[in-house]
C-alpha cells in the first residue's frame, strides 16, 4: 500500500469528477451550442459524440489513473515513455485555461453580488464593458488592472487554493460534496422558476425544434464534439489526475457512465433552464426567441441580467441564483485544472503538496491578472478560442492515436477497466477509440486549420491573433515537449509514489 493521497469514499470521487465536468461549460456554452447547431437535431450528433467518444474516453483516463497511480504525464509515461510528452502538453492546456477560467468566476462572482440592487441597470451591455469591464479601445491594450474585477478575482484564487492547500481528501473531495448539491438546489430552484415564466413553452421550443437540414453540417458533428471534449473535462488531464487517487480495489467503468450521464443531464437542465427565461424575455418584448439569443459573455453577462430586470418578482434572489450557480460551477472545475498541474510539479521536481499549490496556483493566479485588465476580455477570448479549437481536442486526438495505434495498449487498459467494473467493455470500445474517434477528431483538426487559416477568428487584427492565440496553443505543446526532455527529480517507477506524497 503506497501513501499517494485517495479518495475517502466512491461518492468523494464521483462528486468530484462531476463537479470538473459540469462547468461554465454547462451553463453558458450548452444551451447556445445545441441551438445554433439545429436545436433538437444537435442531439444526434451530441449523444453520439457522447457514446463513442466521451465516454469512451473517460474509461479510458480513469483507467490509467487507477493503473499507473500518477499525475496525467507520470501516468502516460509509465504506460508508454513515447506518451509522456501528451500528458505535459494537457497540464499546460489546463494551465493555460485555469488563467482566465478563475476570471469568469470572478465576474460571476461580482455579478451575484450586483444581483441584489440591479446595479447594471437597464442597459446591461453598457454596464458590462463600460462601467464593469472598462474595456480598453483596441484589442492588445493592457490599460491597467481594473480594481471591480481583481478584488472577486484575489477572492477566487484564495478559495480554490485553499481548498487545494488542504489535500485531496479534506481539501477536494470535501469541497466537492457541499458544491454539488449546492449547486443541483440553486439550479434546480430557477429551472422550476424559468418553466413557470409566460412564454417559457416558445423557449424550450425554440430549442428543442430540430433542424434536420444541420445534420448533414460537418461543422454540427465538430461543435458536438467539442463540446463534449470541454464539458467532461477529457484530454484536460484531469481526470487521469483524479482517477490516480482511486483505491486500488474501485469500480472503473460504471463511474465513467455516471460521470458522463449526469454531466449531460445537468447539460440538459441547463438548456432547458435557459432556454424557458429566453422565452420569457423574447414574449416580454414581443419579438421571436432567434433575436434574444446569444453565447459566451453575452449569454450570460448581458442576457442574463435583462431577464432578471423583467422578472415578475424576486429579481433579485433569482440573479444571486443565477450567478452563484455559475460561481459554484466554476469553482469546482477550476479546483480540478489547477490540480493537474500541482500534481504534475509535485511529481516532477519532487516537493511537497503546499510548495506545488503555492507555486503552480500561485503563477496561474499572477498571470490571470492579464485577464483583469481593461484589455482582458479581448485576450481571454482569443485564448479561450485557440486553446480549445488547437489544444483540448488536439491533444484528445493525439492521446487516442498515442494509445491506441503506437502504444497498443487498449487491450491491456480494456481488461484492467473489465476487472475492476460492474459493467465490462468489449470490443465496440475499442473500436471507438482505435477508429471513430481518431477518424472524426483527425476531420475536425483539418476542418479547424482550414477555417482559421483562410477566415481568421473574430475581428481581430492578425498580430493579435499570433500573440494571443496561435503562440499560446502551440506554446503549450511547446512546453509538454520541453518539460519531457528535462529529467525526472525521481525515476518514473510505480514505488515513488512512496516518497512523494508525504506533504499531502
Ligand atoms: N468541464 C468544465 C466545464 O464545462 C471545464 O466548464
Amino acid at each position: 500500500m503506497d501513501n499517494r493521497p485517495q479518495w475517502g469514499t466512491r461518492a468523494g470521487f464521483i462528486l468530484a469528477a462531476i463537479g470538473s465536468a459540469v462547468g461554465l461549460g454547462n451553463i453558458w456554452r450548452f444551451p447556445a451550442t445545441a441551438y445554433e447547431n439545429g436545436g433538437g437535431a444537435f442531439f444526434i450528433p451530441y449523444l453520439f459524440a457522447l457514446l463513442t467518444a466521451g465516454i469512451p474516453l473517460l474509461v479510458m483516463e480513469f483507467t490509467i489513473g487507477h493503473k499507473y497511480r500518477g499525475s496525467a504525464p507520470m501516468s502516460l509515461g509509465r504506460m508508454s515513455k513515447g506518451s509522456e510528452w501528451i500528458g505535459w502538453w494537457q497540464v499546460a492546456i489546463s494551465f493555460v485555461i485555469s488563467t482566465y477560467y478563475a476570471v469568469i468566476i470572478a465576474w460571476a462572482m461580482s455579478y451575484s453580488v450586483f444581483s441584489f440592487n440591479l446595479t447594471w441597470g437597464s442597459e446591461p451591455g453598457d454596464f458590462l464593458f463600460g462601467d464593469y469591464l472598462k474595456l480598453a479601445e483596441t484589442p492588445g491594450q493592457f490599460g491597467g488592472l481594473v480594481p471591480g474585477v481583481l478584488i472577486p478575482l484575489v477572492l477566487v484564487w484564495v478559495l480554490a487554493l485553499g481548498v487545494l492547500f488542504a489535500g485531496v481528501k479534506k481539501g477536494i473531495e470535501v469541497a466537492n460534496k457541499i458544491f454539488i448539491p449546492a449547486l443541483v438546489i440553486l439550479f434546480g430552484i430557477i429551472v422550476i422558476r424559468a418553466l413557470t415564466l409566460e412564454g417559457a413553452a416558445a423557449g424550450l421550443d425554440a430549442f428543442f425544434k430540430p433542424d434536420w437540414s444541420k445534420i448533414a453540417d460537418g461543422k454540427v458533428w465538430v461543435a458536438a464534439y467539442g463540446q463534449i471534449f470541454f464539458s467532461l473535462s477529457i484530454a484536460f488531464a484531469i481526470m487521469i489526475t483524479y482517477s490516480s487517487y482511486l483505491p486500488k480495489k474501485s469500480d472503473i467503468t460504471n463511474n465513467a457512465f455516471i460521470t458522463g450521464f449526469s454531466n449531460s443531464g445537468f447539460e440538459l437542465l441547463a438548456g432547458i433552464g435557459v432556454f424557458s427565461a429566453l422565452g420569457f424575455m423574447a414574449a416580454q418584448q414581443g419579438v421571436p426567441v432567434s433575436e434574444v439569443v446569444e453565447a459566451g459573455v453575452g449569454l450570460a453577462f448581458v442576457v442574463f441580467p435583462q431577464i432578471i430586470n423583467e422578472f415578475p418578482a424576486l429579481n433579485g434572489l433569482f440573479g444571486f441564483l443565477f450567478f452563484g450557480s455559475l460561481v459554484l460551477a466554476g469553482l469546482s472545475s477550476l479546483i480540478s485544472i489547477v490540480e493537474t498541474f500541482v500534481a504534475g510539479v509535485q511529481e516532477k521536481f519532487n516537493v511537497s503538496r503546499t510548495k506545488a499549490v503555492a507555486f503552480g496556483g500561485g503563477l496561474s493566479a499572477l498571470i490571470s491578472l492579464i485577464y483583469a485588465t481593461k484589455g482582458g476580455l479581448y485576450f481571454l477570448d482569443s485564448v479561450d478560442y485557440f486553446i480549445n479549437q488547437f489544444g483540448v481536442a488536439m491533444a484528445g486526438l493525439f492521446e487516442v492515436i498515442a494509445i491506441a495505434w503506437f502504444a497498443k495498449e487498449l487491450k491491456n487498459l480494456q481488461s484492467h477497466a473489465n476487472s475492476m467494473s460492474d459493467i465490462r467493455v468489449g470490443a465496440w470500445w475499442r473500436i471507438c477509440l482505435g477508429f471513430i474517434t481518431p477518424a472524426v477528431l483527425g476531420y475536425m483538426m483539418f476542418d479547424n486549420l482550414r477555417n482559421n487559416l483562410t477566415a481568421p477568428y473574430g475581428d481581430y487584427p492578425l498580430g493579435f491573433l499570433f500573440n494571443w492565440g496561435w503562440t499560446v496553443a502551440i506554446g503549450a505543446m511547446l512546453v509538454g515537449v520541453l518539460f519531457t526532455i528535462k529529467r525526472n527529480s525521481a525515476d518514473n517507477s510505480l514505488s515513488m509514489s512512496k516518497s512523494k506524497s508525504k506533504g499531502v
